[in-house]
């Protein structure tokens, strides 16, 4: 029997000045100083209701909707899903073997719908844009995104509109095609996608990455997870860091969990950004000492969801990678073509170039000394390799 649906969201805040907004309304980025809002929770209504007993009662099924405490959405009618959360997290046997490091871990997101972690992001921000009255939704992507988008749409009937580059994977912009989308291709990277789409779409709801505040909040259901998978937090994650929402949101989960009683004070990971030397931004402003990115003037790598070359929260990214303790670090594309081989002959799995890149970069960090054998590791493969075959077809896989 399930426990009565409750969220205990009491407000959004901007991560920048501090204001404080109502979420009962529709909300994007704050009025007043352009900052990320962030949703905020009751906590001690949650400390009332959820304990791990509880959460583990809740069947699999629910997928990343057994957190609703923690989640956004109100009202259980306005749910809409395919599936997703509750991937596994697989132990790397034969590849933490070949590092030397016992306890290393992957986050297998490729079991989600269309394939990636973005489903989570979408299923939330949808969901919850439905309960506020939306029926029509844009973002620009870099591909997987937008197939996300595209899908939740059709499953909800409602409109969707996406802007991606014209180099964009053909599996995502057929699969964006076929759910029914509205797709404009543009030449550039996502930031191009970005400005064409606020130039020429006026009556659609824009849920860019960290410009709306709820796709954030479905990342952070990866942290959560991981927290239940390892009856702690690691000491370590490595996550491949676009718009940085995954990386935002697994650090802000585990915090909520902290709060809440959850997770033991002491035990946050140091949260790891890796990049492309191709498209770097986070990595030279985290090495430069800087709090804001500057963006590369020609973003280029085969990780389709990394070209990021001005991430909106770049300052949220950079302070929670110094917070953490954790860094920054980049790896060439055929650094990456080298780790999806890897992957896949050690572990089984398929990953996309994106997440092949944290194990290119947890392989620098071994070299660097940065990684003590027996920590526990966590590197967040965030699709599947499936979407990039063409990619892969043409760097000889
Ligand atoms: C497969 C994949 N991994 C990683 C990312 C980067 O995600 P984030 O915006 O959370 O940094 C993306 C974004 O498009 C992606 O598609």
């Amino acid at each position: 029997m399930l426990d009565e649906w409750f969220s205990a969201l009491s407000i959004l805040r901007c991560t920048r000045c501090g204001k404080t907004y109502d979420p009962n309304e529709l909300n994007t980025v704050c009025p007043a100083c352009k900052g990320v809002l962030y949703a905020e929770y009751d906590i001690e209504k949650v400390k009332e209701r959820l304990t791990w007993d509880v959460i583990k009662s809740r069947p699999r099924t629910l997928g990343l909707w057994r957190y609703y405490e923690l989640l956004p959405v109100r009202r259980r009618e306005n749910v809409v899903s395919l599936g997703e959360g509750a991937t596994p997290l697989l132990k790397a046997a034969g590849l933490g073997k070949a590092l030397g490091l016992s306890n290393l871990y992957i986050k297998d997101e490729s079991l989600n719908p269309t394939g990636t972690f973005k489903a989570r992001g979408v299923a939330v921000a949808l969901s919850k844009g439905i309960e506020l009255g939306v029926r029509k939704f844009a973002m620009p992507s870099a591909g997987n995104a937008g197939a996300a988008l595209a899908a939740y749409a059709a499953k909800a009937g409602v409109e969707s509109v996406i802007y991606a580059p014209k180099s964009t994977p053909i599996a995502m912009i057929t699969e964006i095609r076929a759910y029914g989308a509205r797709l404009t291709l543009v030449e550039g990277s996502i930031s191009d996608a970005a400005r064409e789409l606020s130039k020429r779409e006026k009556d659609v709801f824009d849920i860019t990455t960290m410009k709306e505040p709820y796709r954030v909040e479905g990342k952070k259901t990866m942290g959560f997870e991981i927290v239940e998978q390892l009856g702690r937090a690691p000491d370590v994650v490595i996550y491949p860091t676009g718009g940085g929402t995954g990386l935002l949101g697994i650090w802000k989960g585990m915090l909520e969990l902290r709060e809440a009683g959850l997770l033991k004070d002491e035990s946050m990971p140091r949260m790891v950004a890796v990049q492309s030397t191709g498209c770097n931004p986070i990595v030279e402003a985290f090495r430069k000492g800087w709090e804001e990115v500057k963006p590369p003037s020609n973003p280029q790598t085969i990780a389709a969801g990394i070209r990021v070359p001005k991430p909106y929260a770049d300052y949220l990214i950079l302070k929670v990678l110094r917070e953490s303790g954790g860094l920054a670090l980049e790896v060439t594309d055929a650094e990456i073509i080298e780790a999806v081989k890897e992957m896949a002959r050690f572990e089984g799995l398929l990953p996309c170039p994106e997440g092949a890149a944290t194990l290119a970069g947890l392989k620098k960090m071994v070299n660097a000394g940065q990684i003590d054998k027996s920590e526990e590791v966590v590197l967040i493969n965030t699709g599947s390799g499936l979407k990039y075959m063409d990619v892969f077809l043409r760097y000889g896989l």
